[in-house]
Parts: C-alpha cells; sequence; structure tokens
C-alpha cells in the first residue's frame, strides 16, 4: 500500500483522476444585497430591492435583505472562513446604493467598506473579483425612469470611475454587471424581480441600456487603468428543443436569441442578431440603439463570465398558446418544458452536460475568449444536525459532477479559468428570501452563527488537489 506522502505528486497535491490546469482559479460568490444587511449603514441609499421587498406579497414569507447574512458587520469572520476553505478568489459585489451620496457624487464612507474588503481577501491570500452590479439600482435612479431610460447607462459609467479609482489597484477580476438578462427581463418583463414592472417595451430598451452601462462602465475602467482582467457576467444557457419538429427547433432558436445572443452577439460581434430583431419587431423598432453604442459595447474585453444552473427545454406551444407571465419579450408562444431527472429545492435540474454544452459552445461561436464559471451551485433544505454538521451530500455530488462536466469542456478546447460556487454562505435569495440555502457556509439567521456544511469541507479537499476524481 502506497502511504499518502508517496501518493502525492510533485507539487505536493493528492492524485486525482480531473487535475485542472495550475493556476486555475477556485472561487465562492456573493452579492450585496443578498449577504449584506445593515441597509442603514454609513449612508447607504435605498435601492430597488428594499422598494420591492418592501411590498406586501412580493417577497416569500415577506422576508427582505434589512439583515440577510450580516456580513457587512462579519465581513472579517467570512474572509477567515474562505481562507479555512482555501479560496484562491472570492467573488462579491460592490453595491451603487453604498456608493452613490444621494442626488449623486461619491459617498466615500460607503465605497471603504469594499476597500477593508479587499485588504483582508488580499491579506488572507484570496483574489478579489469585484461585481458592478448585482441588481440593487439606487432607488432614486428608478424613480428617473430606471434602466427603460438610457441615462441610467451614464450615471453606471461615472459610479464605476469612482470604484475604480479607489479598487483599481487591487481587484484582479472585474464583472460590470450580474446578468443583465434578469436585470432586464425579470425586472421589467415578468416583473417577478425588482422594480416589479411588467412592460415588454421597457424590458427591451432596458437590455440595451445595460449594455450600454457595461460599455460606459469598460470604459471607466479602462480609462482608471485598472490592473485587473475586465469582464461581464452573464447567465449563458443551454437551450434544447423539445423535439426535432421545425417549430419546436424555431422556439429553442428564439429563446437561445432572448437569453444568449442578445447579450453575446454585441458584446462579442458588435451587432444584435437579425433573427432577434425580427422576433420583436412588433414590440420595438429598436430605435433607442444610437449611433455608436455598438462600439462601445462590444469594446475588447480579458475574459468572459459565465453563469449556469439548468438547461431550459422548449418547444411550440399549442394552438393558442400564449404566455402573458413570460419573460421573453416576443416569445409569448413558447412553451417550457420540465427537463427529466432529479431537480434542487429551487426544482431547477441536475443537467451537468447543459454546462459542458455551453462552455463549448461559447468557445466554438464566440473566438474561445478565457472563461471563468462564476456561479454554480444548488440549493438543498440544510439542517444543522444535533452534533453540529450540516450533511448535504446532494450539494457535494452537484458541484462534483459540474466540476467534471467544466473538466470535459477544458479538455475539448475551452480556455476555462477559474469556478466560482454559488454561494459562499446562505443568503436572501431574491422573490424566495431566505429558504432556498444555496451556501457552501450555513447561516442561522437567527443568531447569525456560521456552519461549515460538508460540501464546504469536500470544496476545500477539492481546491487542494486541484481537480476532482471521475465522478460514479
Ligand atoms: C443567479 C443570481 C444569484 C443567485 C443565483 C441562485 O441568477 O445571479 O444572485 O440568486 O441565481
Amino acid at each position: 500500500m502506497r502511504t499518502l506522502a508517496a501518493a502525492r505528486t510533485s507539487a505536493g497535491q493528492p492524485p486525482v483522476d480531473l487535475r485542472f490546469p495550475a493556476g486555475f482559479q477556485w472561487g465562492a460568490a456573493t452579492a450585496a444585497y443578498q449577504i449584506e444587511g445593515a441597509v442603514r449603514a454609513n449612508g447607504r441609499l435605498p435601492s430597488i430591492w428594499d422598494t420591492f421587498a418592501a411590498t406586501p406579497g412580493r417577497i416569500a414569507g415577506g422576508h427582505t435583505g434589512e439583515h440577510a447574512s450580516d456580513h457587512f458587520r462579519r465581513h472579517r469572520e467570512d474572509v477567515a472562513l474562505m481562507a479555512e476553505l482555501g479560496l484562491s478568489a472570492y467573488r462579491f459585489s460592490v453595491a451603487w446604493p453604498r456608493v452613490r451620496a444621494a442626488g449623486g457624487g461619491v459617498n466615500a464612507a460607503g465605497l471603504a467598506f469594499y476597500d477593508r474588503l479587499v485588504d483582508d481577501l488580499l491579506a488572507a491570500g484570496i483574489s478579489p473579483a469585484a461585481t458592478l452590479y448585482h441588481w440593487d439600482l439606487p432607488q432614486e435612479l428608478e424613480d428617473a425612469g430606471g434602466w427603460a431610460a438610457r441615462d441610467t447607462a451614464a450615471r453606471y459609467g461615472q459610479y464605476v470611475a469612482a470604484v475604480a479609482a479607489r479598487l483599481g489597484d487591487r481587484v484582479r477580476l472585474w464583472n460590470t454587471l450580474n446578468e443583465p438578462w434578469c436585470s432586464a427581463f425579470l425586472g421589467y418583463g415578468s416583473g417577478v424581480h425588482a422594480p416589479g414592472r411588467r412592460d415588454p417595451r421597457a424590458a427591451l430598451r432596458a437590455a440595451h441600456h445595460l449594455l450600454l452601462a457595461h460599455g460606459h462602465g469598460v470604459a471607466a475602467l479602462r480609462a482608471a487603468g485598472v490592473t485587473g482582467q475586465v469582464s461581464v457576467a452573464l447567465n449563458v444557457g443551454t437551450v434544447r428543443p423539445v423535439s426535432d419538429a421545425p417549430a419546436d427547433r424555431d422556439a429553442a432558436r428564439r429563446i437561445d436569441g432572448l437569453l444568449n445572443r442578445i447579450f453575446l452577439d454585441p458584446l462579442l460581434r458588435g451587432a444584435y442578431p437579425a433573427d432577434v430583431l425580427a422576433d420583436t419587431a412588433a414590440l420595438s423598432d429598436w430605435s433607442f440603439v444610437r449611433e455608436g453604442d455598438l462600439d462601445l459595447i462590444a469594446a475588447p474585453l480579458d475574459a468572459l463570465c459565465v453563469n449556469y444552473y439548468q438547461p431550459d427545454l422548449v418547444g411550440a406551444g399549442p394552438d393558442g398558446h400564449h404566455d402573458a407571465d413570460t419573460p421573453y419579450p416576443g416569445a409569448e408562444g413558447v412553451a417550457f418544458h420540465p427537463v427529466p431527472g432529479p431537480v434542487t429545492a429551487m426544482g431547477w435540474s441536475v443537467d451537468p452536460g447543459g454546462l459542458r454544452d455551453m462552455l463549448l459552445r461559447v468557445t466554438r461561436d464566440y473566438g474561445a475568449p478565457p472563461l471563468y464559471v462564476t456561479e454554480n451551485g444548488a440549493a438543498y433544505p440544510d439542517e444543522v444536525d444535533a452534533d453540529g454538521r450540516v450533511r448535504d451530500p446532494e450539494r457535494t455530488d452537484y458541484l462534483h459532477r459540474h466540476l467534471a462536466a467544466a473538466h470535459e469542456a477544458l479538455t475539448a478546447g475551452a480556455d476555462l479559468r477559474g469556478f466560482f460556487v454559488w454561494s459562499l454562505l446562505d443568503n436572501f435569495e431574491w422573490a424566495l428570501g431566505y429558504d432556498k440555502r444555496f451556501g457552501l457556509i450555513h447561516v442561522d439567521y437567527a443568531t447569525q452563527r456560521r456552519t461549515v456544511k460538508d460540501s464546504a469541507h469536500w470544496y476545500g479537499r477539492t481546491i487542494a488537489a486541484n481537480g476532482v476524481d471521475r465522478p460514479r
């Protein structure tokens, strides 16, 4: 029998079947409103999520982000936990409502929180990855028209310049936006997210203005001479037709257009896809796209960040099918089908092949940019057992299978540089409140006590080994 020491490779890592490249970034991700709490500290302004959460009937259980996981006060403890797990990177978001002063200008006290966080991360040997917009628009900007108004994009550029001036020397990876699809289509289309508007025309305008904001943000980051990589995080999905019938294939094309290509094409090819413009022509002539916008939006990026949870299975709806609640403007006739197989507590299907296919599709169709998976993970109904342990084998299995799928994509040519588990901590899961637990670390909301789940210990061993065994 070999001793453990003898079994270690020359790099000092335990042997595994699927080893990731040297320097691969192992991270976990969070977002400001989901974890910070302290919504009135140091002059933070109200955001659309404060307003939305205060509106009866919007959030399950009437929950709000007022206290969340209390990370604003406990960030030192949380960074120590990250270090214990051996994370090489941590993706957090900067809250615009903390950085903006009422009426405009910069709230230096709000920005100081992120300054300290970044220093604490670096002191712990963890690479800071900052998302500049994870859905928390200052309410006063929504009152001025929100993302349906062009001016919001310019305001965003000014905000990014302020953050870049303060953190630009230390953040290693920048995401201008998190999942603009959700901001535009859940926020302004189906209205299940803040600000809760149900207006497909406004949703299309919002999508363009978010992309324009990204362009202003990239320009501001470059002008500040930031040293980290500049990117954007998209929820790129794998969209499969329910059958080979032409109508079902066309439904998949439409949803792929409105989920993926509507963002990927302007960002990486400098043009909106013609079929998306045609599919939405009854709603909009897209005259909100002005000369020069696409040049700004398509400024070169250093990487592309992708978030993945589950694939979509779609087909043509039966005659007369009209989904008035769809977030997809112009795709009311498309029917979404359940994906066979296991699901998480969100009801989301567990389908690691969708992650592999998505990484390879982006690689094939968009010039093989360096990629990061900036979110992947699963909610399960975790509990702290009497012995103080959280046993969450399903989450370990979920992450294991998705990491193996990511490795498959790497082997097939995707230039994958890192992987961030969603999420570091249990947190406020938007419209679903606190009942959906995605964390590697359990949070008891009554006491704010943290418990490292079994899956987090497994992730720590994965990081130490820089890989996983082939799942069985
Ligand atoms: C993503 C969001 C993230 C989290 C996960 C479960 O769409 O970016 O904040 O809510 O879903």
